[in-house]
């Protein structure tokens, strides 16, 4: 048995079996996907990353999430029964730590930062986890991923705290200027934030075409899912679902080749 990540790029894939937490999950009959949780999932932009990885993904949001690709269940994802899964990928709400929150007074405490309760949730599990945040989040020892990594055309960072060592490519200068957020002008990258457009533009810039210009502000690019979901996927021992091998030694003797798409 062996994990084999799909290379498909279908933004809309059919959705994986909701339903079907705590037995192996077969696409067909050679191949099974570990799973990965989606904590805080809005509209897949995470979830498409990691599904294209090779997980099988299934999101959870206080929201309804009508434009999630997968799997999903409304609720608390701090009330979330994480056994059962592989990995856990959670975005938790940024807005207390972004610097637009920084602009008003009050606006903080308006929005409450989830970000410890999911790390302690997420260690009080403890398997292979990644949290996903701005830029100034409180996250531990976090590694940055920023859109010109792979060639996107908006500036985007995010940094990811994670309890598996994560590699990050080499940060390109930023070359190009980026509009202010809905004025873009000819010759700039996009901002994908706030009143964002053309929306053609910054779907295109994602690589996320199903969403509204609500849930896109909020996502992360799928490319930064796939490229860090990719490297999970090597931490875990393929045949062995639900098996997080803590111990790197373990890892290292255990650790099978995966097949991994190129893109
Ligand atoms: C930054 S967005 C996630 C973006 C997503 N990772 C993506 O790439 O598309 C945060 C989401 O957290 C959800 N949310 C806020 N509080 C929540 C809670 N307690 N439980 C579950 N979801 C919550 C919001 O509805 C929102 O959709």
């Amino acid at each position: 048995m062996s994990f084999h990540p799909e290379t498909s790029t279908l933004a809309n894939p059919e959705p994986s079996q909701a339903g079907q937490r705590g037995s192996l999950s077969v696409t067909d009959c050679s191949t099974v996907r570990p799973r990965a949780l989606d904590l805080f999932c809005c509209a897949g932009g995470a979830g498409m990353g990691l599904h294209r990885a090779g997980f099988d993904v299934h999101g959870v949001d206080i929201a309804p999430q009508p434009n999630y690709p997968f799997g999903f269940t409304q609720g608390d994802a701090l009330a979330q029964d994480l056994s059962g899964y592989d990995f856990v990928w959670a975005s938790p709400p940024c807005q207390h730590h972004s610097r637009m929150s920084g602009c008003r007074e009050g606006l903080r405490d308006k929005y409450p930062s989830l970000i410890a309760a999911t790390r302690a949730k997420l260690k009080a599990w403890g398997g292979p986890y990644i949290i996903e945040n701005v830029v100034g989040a409180p996250l531990e020892n976090p590694v940055m991923l920023c859109g010109a990594m792979f060639g996107l055309a908006t500036y985007r960072h995010r940094i990811f705290e994670s309890n598996v060592a994560l590699t990050v490519p080499p940060h390109p200068k930023h070359s190009t200027p980026t509009s202010k957020a809905g004025h873009w002008k000819p010759g700039t990258l996009i901002s994908v934030a706030g009143n964002c457009a053309p929306m053609s533009m910054a779907r295109e810039a994602m690589g996320m075409d199903w969403t509204t210009r609500a849930e896109l502000v909020e996502a992360i690019p799928p490319a930064f899912s796939l490229f860090l979901g990719r490297q999970i996927i090597q931490t875990l021992t393929p045949g062995q679902s639900n098996t997080y091998l803590a111990n790197a030694e373990q890892q290292k003797e255990q650790r099978r080749p995966v097949h991994l798409p190129h893109v």
